[in-house]
């Protein structure tokens, strides 16, 4: 598998991803057509948008719409946070990881994971055997603005909100950039993340076909 990054690296800020970032993965097994894509896998941190894009995205590719966290939800009738503070993140990790092996089965889908399915190296490889997987990007400054009056996040009820999305985000990085298509949501919509989406799916899941 070959990944060809078209920014320069060396000269990034490190844990950030430049502004003008918008297609960072090029060559992927997925563009030369030898692997199988019948779903699109939204990933990326908290407050990236991979609900709202999701929903955007399965509307206009006509998919089904899945949110790992709510199918979680839905399953146990508990909210994540109930799970987090009663049987601990490890078991909240464990269905994750459970319901990601499921959805091979699904065909048609857009799968929006939550933000710590991906750092999980088997959650990402089986997601890559059916699905394109496209990482929504934002800087840790813009996910604070984003999700700074929300309070259903377990792991950002702590003393320095802040400085956990920072060392969650760059611990993260290395996963979400093994992403096929990596794009930044800081300076578009939702509704223009939304289009470059499906551009990118139509592009690269249909390429060969
Ligand atoms: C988590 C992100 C949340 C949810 C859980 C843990 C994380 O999903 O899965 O609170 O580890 O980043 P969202 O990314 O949809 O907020």
């Amino acid at each position: 598998m070959i990944w060809r990054i078209q920014f320069p690296v060396e000269t990034r800020p490190a844990g950030r991803l430049p502004l003008e970032t918008w297609n960072l993965k090029l060559e992927t097994d997925a563009v030369h057509g030898h692997r199988n894509i019948f779903n699109l896998a939204l990933i990326g941190f908290m407050g990236t948008g991979k609900t709202s894009v999701g929903r955007l995205v399965a509307d206009q590719l006509h998919f089904d719409y899945l949110d790992t966290d709510d199918v979680i939800q839905g399953r146990t009738g508990r909210i994540i946070a109930d799970i987090f503070s009663t049987d601990g993140e490890a078991a909240f990790r464990k269905m994750e990881r459970d319901l990601v092996g499921e959805l091979a089965a699904r065909t048609k889908t857009v799968i929006a994971t939550g933000g710590g399915l991906p750092a999980d190296p088997e959650n990402l490889a089986s997601l890559k055997t059916h699905a394109l997987v496209v990482c929504l990007w934002a800087s840790p400054e813009k996910i604070w603005e984003r999700v700074k009056n929300q309070t259903h996040r377990p792991l950002l009820q702590d003393v320095d909100p802040q400085q956990t999305i920072r060392e969650l985000l760059a611990a993260r990085e290395p996963f979400y950039r093994q992403a096929d298509v990596l794009l930044n949501t800081e300076l578009r919509s939702v509704r223009e993340v939304a289009q470059q989406t499906v551009h990118q799916f139509r592009l690269e899941a249909y390429r060969g076909r």
